[in-house]
């Protein structure tokens, strides 16, 4: 049989559907193991993974979402490959937006966010969502079953961006549907035939958003499009249009297909074991370490990329520049050397919030406040409306017998579908 260690991470459909005995067979080799199909150097230790994230110095984001693909634009050379990543930067997929954007650059870009995700903002968001679960499950909830991606959990996370931007109410549907979160998903990020980004709902976003903000810089009115539009940097300078518009739209990249994945699978656990929706609902302060456990067990994002733009050590390997390096937050949630009996969805770990599944250093989830109040709203309202939450046995099979399907992605790690049954509370 072949070994697991030489596998291919990124196109092995078996390993997408189930990644971590590869992840622990890597680790237990080398937290910090150079793979033989690409020679990427891939992180699964927790420790290994931090240190990673925060050597921005030597690591570059340029390569964040596409790793390995496209292969790199140019052969590098020597120990600091800085000025041929600048001088390729705009060959990277989605080199527009801060998520692969490195210091000063990142730093500019990261302030405008400053501006919209206030906690007064977030404040007025949240009390929008209360009634947007509401509105949402409405739709369904007195047929006993739903899908729940495409039934709630894409349709809340989009119009949850929708309002903390400020998009006015009456486009709100538009986006609904233009996003796909009423069906199907947009984005193609790290799919494993490595299309780095085929559908780019992105540019649907950036015309909306330039419409919006032009008109609000002619016109300011006191809304929130306002504040965006008229945001200035640090030093008081003001932004070109698209460098406003570009973090606004990233918003909903980041978060929704995210969200989506984390409201799935916390559910799933959910259903699969009926004592918590009983101890969750006479508890609701224990829906907080619940959704942390879930963000740990099950992490969203799998892994981020990185291209070491000098040469450098990560756990003690040396890095020479121009390595492509996975860091796997998925992995290293799941090192038994932090959490112990890791493969154990447990609601009394004590340490389940020490996760990384937001990532650390400069380009830490600018929206984890926002994903964790959309997780903490869904389940609170879910458990106020539903009871005998269950997985669909027709969809899914027998509960010895379950059959899950993930998207085929290197990138994240969320659910295809997850049908569900309940009966109402009322
Ligand atoms: C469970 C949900 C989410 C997860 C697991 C998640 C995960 C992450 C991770 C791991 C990163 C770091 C990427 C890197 O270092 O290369 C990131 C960045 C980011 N996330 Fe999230 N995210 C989530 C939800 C959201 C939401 C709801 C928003 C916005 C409303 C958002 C906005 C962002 C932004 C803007 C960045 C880029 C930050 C930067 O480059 O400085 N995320 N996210």
């Amino acid at each position: 049989m072949t070994d697991l260690a030489s596998a291919d991470y990124f196109t092995d459909g078996e390993i997408a559907q189930s990644p971590f005995a590869y992840f622990d067979r890597l680790r237990d080799d080398n937290p910090v193991y150079r793979e033989p199909n690409y020679g990427v150097v891939m992180v699964t230790g927790y420790q290994e993974v931090v240190e990673g994230f925060k050597n921005s110095d030597a690591l570059s984001a340029v390569n964040a979402i596409g790793g390995p693909f496209p292969p790199l634009p140019f052969e590098p050379e020597g120990d600091d490959i800085t000025d041929q990543i600048e001088a390729h930067r705009h060959q990277f997929p989605i080199f527009e937006h801060m998520v692969t954007m490195d210091p000063p650059g990142h730093t500019r870009a990261r302030s405008l966010l400053g501006r919209l995700l206030t906690p007064k903002r977030l404040k007025e968001n949240e009390e929008y969502l209360w009634g947007l679960a509401d509105e949402v499950l409405d739709e369904f909830i007195d047929e006993g079953r739903c899908e729940f991606l495409g039934q709630y959990a894409k349709p809340f996370a989009t119009l949850a961006i929708t309002d903390l931007l400020g998009v006015p109410a009456e486009d709100r549907e538009e986006f609904r549907w233009a996003l796909g979160a009423g069906e199907r998903s947009g984005t193609r990020v790290g799919a494993l035939d490595h299309e780095p980004v085929a559908i780019n709902p992105l540019e649907y976003l950036d015309d909306r958003f330039a419409a919006y903000l032009s008109d609000r810089r002619r016109n300011p009115r006191n809304d929130i499009l306002s504040g965006l539009a008229t945001a200035t940097y640090p030093d008081g300078s003001t932004p070109e249009l698209l460098e406003v518009v570009r973090p606004a739209t990233f918003l909903f990249a980041a978060g929704q297909e995210t969200v989506t994945k984390l409201l799935s699978s916390s559910l799933r656990v959910l259903c699969e074991r009926p004592e918590y929706q009983k101890l969750l609902r006479d508890d609701r302060s224990l829906i907080k370490p619940f959704m942390e456990e879930s963000l740990r067990f099950d992490s969203p994002t799998k892994v981020d990329f990185r291209l070491a733009r000098k040469s450098t050590t990560l756990g003690g390997v040396d890095i020479p520049a121009g390595t492509i390096v996975m860091l796997s937050l998925a992995a290293a949630n799941r090192d038994p050397r932090k959490f112990e009996d890791p493969n154990e969805f447990r609601l009394d770990r004590r340490n389940a919030h020490d996760h990384i599944a937001f990532g650390r250093g400069v380009h830490t989830c600018a929206g984890a406040p926002l994903a964790r109040i959309e997780g903490q709203v869904t389940l609170n309202r879910l458990l106020d409306r539903m009871e005998e939450i269950r997985i669909s046995e027709r969809a899914h099979g027998p509960a010895d017998d379950r059959a899950f399907a993930y998207e085929p992605t290197f990138l994240l790690r969320g659910l295809v579908d997850l049908h569900i049954e309940f009966s109402t509370t009322r």
